[in-house]
């Protein structure tokens, strides 16, 4: 079998790492996209305490960066002076924001055209970005790709392109203390969901699969723990490595069946990204039990030689942490569960998954 594994992305790991973001953005002029909540008002302080003023701070967005919010940031990027890098300082929502504002060349059209009528980006007006994420889950600061939300028209949009790989990864595990233990859950079941799904994959490859055992396997064992003692740096730092295993794993694979089915559910009830990828993943691996023999060895490294057993566990594990593992719970109802699957086994991610047959006969 042919295969290839690339990622571009400079990593820097360690608590306190914040403090070196200025010397990484050296002399260029930076732009700053952050939540404009008091947390992160504190982080930017010590930031910019450092580095100086950023030629312009975009905080109009929250979570799940939207269409319309997004067309105001590029409007304040653009009208701002140009800037050559930008620091993404929070979950995945600041960085997917900020990939979108990397490519916008300070309008949105340029990257609404992009995601609607598949005209090209203007590659080289994509400016890098350095990604300091606060959250350990969305692996954004190591994949290519943005998700750009339409709530007003029910859909979302993948915006990718390799030039949108950050220029560098700043993982500070001390930033994610303060993370609220439902945040914690969701992120942290949103990177085993990319464990996961990156192994029950057409595009995995043995690269991949050692990132992503390594993650499933240490986020199985450290999560209930972290739930625990939220405040444990020595615990964040192991669930922020683990995050960020998984994203180096679906770097190369993008996810499957269990996020394609996430979309509509996100879209439908609200529910949060993290819950939705994962609730389903019990009965997503049973139907990607058997597919393939590198899946199933690789799903044994996680789960141990009974993958039957393994599934079982899964499903016990999520609903241990107060995770319904059923459709209904999220208001779903079995004829709408079977239409919704159908619907994302046709999706761009269903398609990588390798248990379609088998979900499509279930
Ligand atoms: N690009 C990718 O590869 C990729 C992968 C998975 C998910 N995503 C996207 O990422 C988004 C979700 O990102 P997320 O789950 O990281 O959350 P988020 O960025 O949406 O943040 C959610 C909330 O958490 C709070 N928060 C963040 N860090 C905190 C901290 N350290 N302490 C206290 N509060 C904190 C923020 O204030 C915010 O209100 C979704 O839009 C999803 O589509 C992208
Ligand atoms: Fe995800």
């Amino acid at each position: 079998m042919n295969w290839a594994y690339w990622n571009p992305v400079k990593i820097r790991f360690g608590n306190g790492l914040l403090d070196e973001v200025a010397g990484l953005i050296g002399q260029r002029r930076w732009a700053l996209v952050t939540y404009d909540q008091p947390l992160f008002r504190e982080f930017s302080a010590r930031l910019t305490g450092i580095a100086g003023a950023p030629v312009v701070s975009i905080t109009n967005i929250e979570t799940n960066p939207d269409c319309a919010d997004l067309a105001e940031s590029c409007r304040q990027f653009g009208a701002a002076e140009p800037a050559e890098v930008i620091v993404a300082l929070g979950g995945g929502s600041m960085i997917d924001a900020a990939k979108v504002l990397a490519a916008s060349d300070g309008d949105f059209e340029t990257v609404r055209r992009h995601l609607v009528e598949k005209k090209p980006l203007i590659e080289g007006a994509i400016l890098p970005i350095i990604a300091v994420p606060t959250t350990a889950g969305t692996g954004s600061e190591v994949t290519s790709w943005a998700t750009v939300w339409d709530s007003a028209n029910g859909s979302k949009y993948s915006l990718a392109h390799p030039r949108l790989y950050p220029e560098t990864a700043v993982l500070d595990p001390a930033l994610t203390v303060g993370a609220p233990r439902g945040l914690t859950l969701a992120t942290g079941l949103d990177a085993l969901s990319h464990a996961l799904e990156s192994i029950w994959n057409v595009n995995g490859n043995p690269v991949s699969a050692n990132y992503a055992v390594e993650a499933a396997k240490e986020i199985i064992e450290t999560l209930p723990r972290l739930l625990e003692r939220l405040d444990d740096v020595e615990l964040r730092t192991r669930q922020m490595r683990a995050s960020l295993l998984a994203g180096l794993a679906f770097s190369n694979t993008k996810t499957a069946l269990a996020h394609n089915i996430s979309y509509d559910i996100t879209l439908k009830s609200g529910t949060i990204h993290g819950i939705a990828c994962s609730f389903s993943l019990p009965m997503v691996m049973r139907w990607a039990m058997g597919a393939q023999p590198q899946c199933d060895a690789a799903l044994r490294r996680v789960f141990g030689p009974d993958l039957e057993a393994g599934a079982e566990r899964l499903g016990a594990f999520l609903r241990d942490l107060g995770v319904a593992t059923e459709p209904s719970a999220y208001g779903v109802s079995a004829g709408e569960w079977n239409r919704l699957v159908g619907k994302a086994l046709e999706g761009e991610r269903g398609r990588n998954f390798i248990g379609r047959q088998a979900a499509m006969a279930a």
